[in-house]
């Protein structure tokens, strides 16, 4: 099959404060990397409120965003783009359910946490999300594309 015709797609994966203290980045990295998908940028990041408010922009009036705000900015995040087939979809699989205890034994949430409001990673929604968020997250020179051979091995 050809890269081009597939619905390549990519994503933005965080990995949260909580993820990153407690020694899991290595292991999300190596979920991803094993799964065949591409890592378009990668940084470690220490997150202010502004950044935050835009990135949650649609849950600013909910009880639970103060502590949100102050868990996501507690310590530095790991921010990614992943690339790949239906990206978006399968990493929002991959890290599963907003509530850890609805997430399967295999997923991210699952597998590493308990309560929601420590559940390691966050996983854009959709494919418009995770432009945006790409783009809120990183500066565009920060960004790299695999080249279409490179998918051969996986496609
Ligand atoms: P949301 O966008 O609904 O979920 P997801 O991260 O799975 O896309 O919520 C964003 C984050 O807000 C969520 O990962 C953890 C936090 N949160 C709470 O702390 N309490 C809650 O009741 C909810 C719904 C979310």
């Amino acid at each position: 099959r050809s890269a081009v015709r597939m619905a390549m797609e990519r994503t933005y994966i965080m990995i949260k404060p909580d993820g990153v203290q407690r020694g899991l980045v290595g292991e999300i990295i190596k979920r991803f990397e094993q799964r065949g998908y591409k890592l378009g940028a990668l940084k470690l990041y220490q997150a202010n409120e502004d950044l935050l408010r835009k990135h949650y922009g649609d849950l600013q009036e909910k009880p639970f965003f103060p502590g949100l705000l102050k868990y996501m900015t507690s310590g530095p995040v790991t921010c990614m783009v992943w690339e790949g087939e239906n990206v978006v979809r399968m990493g929002r699989q991959m890290l599963g359910e907003t509530n850890p205890q609805a997430s399967a034994p295999g997923t991210i949430r699952g597998d590493f946490s308990i309560v929601v409001g420590r559940n390691i990673c966050h996983g854009s929604d959709s494919v418009a999300s995770a432009e945006k968020e790409i783009k809120l997250w990183f500066d565009d020179n920060e960004v790299l594309a695999w080249k279409d051979h490179s998918h051969a091995w996986v496609y």
